[in-house]
């Protein structure tokens, strides 16, 4: 069968990547998260003391972005994606409320994002892929074959995002949480450079009230209706 691009955008925290590697895992399709590059970059700030407060030192970064290496190997073991930044595993500590509270305003780096949607772009050339992020149908893929734009109230993402931290035994209030969410929202949407918005072509998932398994069941249906008439 013809192999195709699989665009996911959304808010923060609204179940994307879950959908999307089900959706990849139960297609054969490689799976990548956009978003976790822009938090391995974030990570090497943080490590490397390029922050000082919410302000980066651009003139660094912007040195060291051509030799700051991130890949995705597969896990052995877990058969899931993980990320590498410079040859070491970074899965785990990018996911911390560290690195989420500062992402944004990396997020927001010209010279980042051209950086990383070269990248993203490489990763696609085969096609055969799942990517979900923000900007994958209006920037990364415009041309994607089926794009999807996923969105659930702050409220719900929040109480995701908790559960899903106190799982891991990991600190953050539910009000820090939620406030975090609402900002990175404020902060995707306002920047100049390519800023989050749903594509024209996208499909609309609300998915405030879905479990897991209708998600899945509503994205191998959209991933049906695409392949079934051959575009
Ligand atoms: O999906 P996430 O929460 O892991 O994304 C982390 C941050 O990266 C988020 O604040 C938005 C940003 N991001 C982006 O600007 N473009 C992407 N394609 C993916 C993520």
């Amino acid at each position: 069968m013809k192999k195709i691009i699989i665009a996911i955008d959304g808010y923060s925290s609204c179940g994307k990547s879950t959908m999307a590697k089900d959706l990849a895992k139960e297609i054969g399709y490689i799976y990548i998260d956009s978003g976790a590059m822009y938090r391995a970059v974030t990570f090497y700030c943080l490590e490397h003391g390029l922050f000082d407060g919410n302000e980066v030192n651009e003139v660094e970064l912007a040195k060291a972005m051509p030799d700051i290496r991130i890949e995705f190997r597969l896990n052995a073991e877990t058969k899931r994606p993980e990320t590498y930044l410079d040859g070491r595993c970074v899965e785990k500590e990018i996911r911390t409320l560290a690195v989420s509270q500062k992402v944004s305003f990396i997020a927001a780096l010209g010279f980042v994002r051209e950086a990383l949607v070269r990248l993203q772009q490489e990763m696609g050339k085969e096609k055969g892929i799942v990517m979900d992020g923000r900007d994958i149908g209006t920037t990364v893929f415009p041309d994607a074959e089926l794009k999807v734009f996923v969105t659930a109230s702050a409220a719900i993402r929040a109480k995701r995002r908790y559960d899903e931290l106190q799982a891991k035994g990991e600190k953050g209030s539910y009000e820090e949480i939620l406030a975090n969410v609402e900002e990175r929202d404020r902060i995707d949407m306002n920047r100049a450079v390519s800023p989050l918005r749903q594509a024209e072509d996208a499909v609309v998932l609300d998915n405030s009230e879905m479990t897991v398994d209708e998600q899945k069941t509503w994205l191998l249906a959209q991933y049906g209706r695409v392949v079934g008439r051959g575009e």
